[in-house]
């Protein structure tokens, strides 16, 4: 595959068309951010919901809220941040996503990864802990790092719906915030440094 869109639009809309996910069928329309994120840093959730559905956009429900204040804890706003989904279609009645439609989803945050190129992914919550990190559970790794074959380090975070649900969780979810930051502050500014070869990491993230 040829990285030769220009924009991230360009990408979304391109693979709005070529996927054979079959959520697209009950969902409204496909749910994406078009602007790349100034401080390197992607978030990747789970699934789209309702309000996503409604209005093309990641996290604008409750849970997208929560991730709001857990940046601004961190001195970050959600512009200069980057966040996508494991799926880009919204599951009916917000059940789990299926592995299917995870798989159908892959190419499309695959070349995602590669125009956006962050410094650290951060998997929110399990669906897309598994999907960078195979086998780990998100009770035992949440906040921390692992490496991937990319070069790209991963940073592991509970899903914010999840400090929603289990308000015990919150406290801990903003430590983890806390860790990432630090984490941040440990890697080299700009991600070129930290990325290989985009036909390398084609070959790695086997699109
Ligand atoms: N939960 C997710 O995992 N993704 C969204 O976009 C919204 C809620």
């Amino acid at each position: 595959m040829k990285i030769n869109f220009k924009t991230l639009k360009d990408l979304h809309e391109y693979y709005a068309v070529h996927n054979r996910c079959g959520l697209k069928k009950t969902a409204t329309q496909p749910v994406y951010e078009i602007v790349p994120p100034s401080s390197g840093i992607l978030f990747i959730g789970e699934a789209p919901g309702r309000n996503e559905d409604l209005q093309g956009r990641p996290f604008v429900g409750a849970a997208g809220k929560f991730l709001d204040e857990l940046l601004q804890s961190i001195g970050y706003t959600r512009e200069e941040v980057y966040v996508s989904n494991v799926v880009k279609y919204r599951p009916p009645d917000n059940r789990e996503p299926k592995d299917e439609e995870k798989d159908a989803c892959r190419v499309w945050l695959n070349a995602e990864l590669l125009f956006v190129k962050p410094r650290v992914i951060v998997p929110l919550g399990r669906h897309a802990l598994g999907r960078f990190v195979p086998g780990a559970n998100i009770t035992a790794s949440h906040g921390q790092a692992f490496d991937h074959p990319t070069g790209i380090p991963i940073f592991a975070m509970y899903h914010p719906a999840a400090g929603l649900y289990n308000p015990n969780l919150k406290e801990g979810m903003k430590k983890d915030f806390k860790g990432l930051k630090k984490f941040l502050d440990t890697l080299p500014k700009k991600s070129k440094n930290i990325l290989r070869k985009s036909e390398e990491i084609e070959n790695l993230l086997k699109l």
